[in-house]
């Protein structure tokens, strides 16, 4: 006889074809995947030892003490509407949603039933691959038994007062990463690097920059024409950029807090600073 499932991921996407994974590796299976209609659950499931998939309209089972809700952000307070009138009691049953800029708030209606409510949001780029985070990934947590969670599942819990914040810096770093690199990608092109060359241009430019800042700290990675004072070559980057406004816009915003680091490292004087200033002005009148 099949044993009874201990958890439940509700959500079969991105995040939850890691979760669910880790959750039974980490001992806290049988894992119930559950997904509006079922057919991504039971795709997520299918061939995993102590894995087992649901539609949302099956009740969950029982023994079920821990879910954790892997939906998009602005479901989760209808899937804990619907979640709660799904079991008699909530007592003693655990429910996390994953949504870094949210509270716990969207959980108030099992938060009524008598579940133990929080968040469990880990500062990782989960993809369609199903890579689970490694050992040591930053957790926003929320409350004891998520915290409890993010620690049995090898990762490092950390209570954050302002998650719109953090979750936004999430973003700068890996959503708005992937935008700048295709716009560098597209750009390049344009400048007449064959197509299938330029993918891989870009990334190896990205990942020289990546490893430059994880050996000596971010600021060490810090090169290039605005934080050398070199002017008249940023003032060609961005004559050449005015076709590209979204690049234009995006390298000469992001040039001018280059120029800021390079003087507050002493890496720029006030004349080399005033020099790409002017360069950068168009994109500075602008952003005003
Ligand atoms: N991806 C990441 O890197 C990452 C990292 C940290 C936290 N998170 C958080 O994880 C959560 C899910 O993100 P994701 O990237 O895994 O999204 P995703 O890949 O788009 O997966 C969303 C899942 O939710 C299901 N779903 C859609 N509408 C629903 C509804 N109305 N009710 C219940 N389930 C619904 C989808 O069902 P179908 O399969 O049937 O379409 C799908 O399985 C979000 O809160 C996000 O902030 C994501």
């Amino acid at each position: 006889m099949s044993v009874p499932p201990r958890s439940a991921v509700v959500g079969a996407g991105r995040l939850a074809r890691a979760l669910a994974p880790a959750l039974v590796a980490a001992g806290l299976g049988p894992v119930r995947v559950l997904s509006p209609g079922g057919r991504s659950a039971r795709a997520l499931a299918r061939g995993r030892r102590g894995m087992s998939a649901s539609s949302l309209t099956e009740t969950l089972p029982d023994d079920v003490r821990l879910v954790l809700l892997a939906v998009p952000d602005d479901r989760i307070v209808g899937t804990a509407r619907a979640l709660a009138t799904s079991l008699v009691s909530w007592r003693r049953r655990v429910v996390l949603h994953t949504a870094g800029a949210l509270d716990v708030a969207p959980l108030a209606p099992l938060a009524r039933r008598g579940a133990t409510v929080g968040v469990l949001h880990p500062l990782h780029v989960f993809g369609s691959s199903g890579t689970a985070a490694p050992r040591g990934t930053l957790c926003r947590v929320e409350g004891r038994a998520a915290a409890r969670l993010a620690r049995d599942l090898g990762w490092v819990p950390v209570v954050v007062p302002r998650p719109a914040l953090y979750h936004a810096a999430a973003s700068l770093a890996s959503n708005d990463v992937v935008a700048l690199l295709h716009l560098a990608a597209a750009a390049l092109v344009r400048a007449g690097v064959p197509r299938a060359r330029a993918d891989a241009g870009v990334l190896a430019l990205a990942e020289g920059a990546l490893a430059q800042a994880r050996r000596g700290g971010i600021p060490a990675a810090l090169t290039g024409p605005a934080t050398r004072g070199d002017a008249r070559t940023v003032g060609r980057q961005m004559r050449a950029l005015r076709a590209f406004p979204l690049a234009s816009a995006a390298h000469g915003t992001l040039s001018m807090h280059l120029v800021q680091l390079a003087v507050s490292l002493g890496r720029l004087d006030p004349a080399g600073r005033r020099a790409v200033a002017r360069a950068l002005a168009p994109v500075a009148r602008a952003g005003t």
